[in-house]
């Protein structure tokens, strides 16, 4: 059977996105690789869990020179040696947006990467309470023959410290704040996360980390009066800024997962043939099937496309 990550790369799209942001890679960048020669975006930026198996600046050579590449890291970017060295021991770890903001594509684009452990801080507690404030504090308190590499433990380089989020908050404004963990929105999200958007004044907030591709407007867990859109981005998929307008104005437009699938099968042709009448659905079209409760039959008809089934 043909794997459908090798059906890329696709069509080139007709319009270029500005800034295209990838769900965590787990050392798979293929879906990374086919979407920037695709849509060729001004820049990406990875949501953490990154795990390259070698050096990310080799792992993404054949991109290199088509965009420009800036991540944040995610707890599992701490797991291994390997996992840590080939991120922050490659050509690419400058792009590190963790704790700062840096204009991208005509963006101010703030980043946290990382995740919150309580065991340093809490961050439904007040920060004053927090058992470390600064990766140098812990350092200091860990014993030489406990230090790695002579400083703070390898899992911890991927904590969230009181320091760094301070020092975010007072990096504003931006327009877009990208972040491993997610905002309260979600289940297990942070209500930190919110207050720091808010200060910021960003108008977007993209996460990783749960795996799952989310517009939280259109599921209707956020209001359309909130200070900012949220969206999560699962693995293999991104999220292309700014949002297409035609997509955000049409009513009841098909799910997000649904039209990245339409993508990777038609490529830029993926709007016209959700929007084409199809016999099989009795003259109906794909999209307006999609957004009345049948994705699944529209999802069942791009898997059966994508590995030549029969539709
Ligand atoms: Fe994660």
């Amino acid at each position: 059977m043909v794997s459908p990550k090798q059906l890329f790369p696709l069509p080139r799209a007709s319009a270029s996105p500005e800034i295209l942001i990838f769900g965590d890679p787990h050392g798979d960048f293929t879906p990374v690789i086919a979407a920037v020669e695709c849509f060729r975006p001004k820049a990406i930026v990875l949501l953490g869990d990154i795990q390259a198996r070698q050096p990310l600046h080799i792992e993404l050579q054949p991109i290199l020179a088509l965009t420009e590449l800036w991540f944040i890291h995610g707890n599992h970017d701490t797991d291994s040696d390997a996992d840590y060295d080939n991120l922050w021991g490659s050509e690419l770890a400058g792009r590190n947006l963790h704790g700062r903001v840096v204009e991208i594509a005509g963006y101010r684009v703030a980043g946290l990467g990382g995740i919150f452990r309580g065991k340093i801080w809490d961050p439904r507690r007040p920060i004053n309470e927090a058992a470390c404030v600064s990766a140098d504090a812990l350092r200091r308190s860990t014993r030489r023959e406990e230090r790695w590499r002579d400083g703070i433990g390898r899992r911890h380089r991927s904590t969230i410290f009181p320091d760094d989020f301070q020092q975010l908050l007072r990096s504003g404004p931006a327009n877009i704040l990208v972040t491993h963990e997610a905002p309260a929105v979600h289940p297990h999200g942070w209500q930190a996360i919110d207050e720091l958007a808010e200060t910021l004044g960003v108008q977007l907030v993209v996460h990783g980390h749960h795996h799952q591709s989310i517009d939280y407007l259109a599921e209707g867990m956020q209001s359309a009066a909130a200070p900012f859109r949220a969206f999560g981005v699962d693995m293999g998929s991104h999220l292309a800024w700014p949002l297409d307008p035609q997509r955000e104005t049409r009513l009841g437009s098909p799910p997000q997962d649904l039209l990245e699938l339409a993508t990777q099968v038609f490529g830029a042709e993926a709007q016209v043939w959700l929007d084409k009448p199809h016999e099989q659905l009795d003259g109906q079209t794909p999209a307006a099937l999609a957004a009345g409760g049948g994705s699944e039959k529209v999802r069942s008809m791009l898997n059966a496309i994508q590995y030549g089934g029969v539709v």
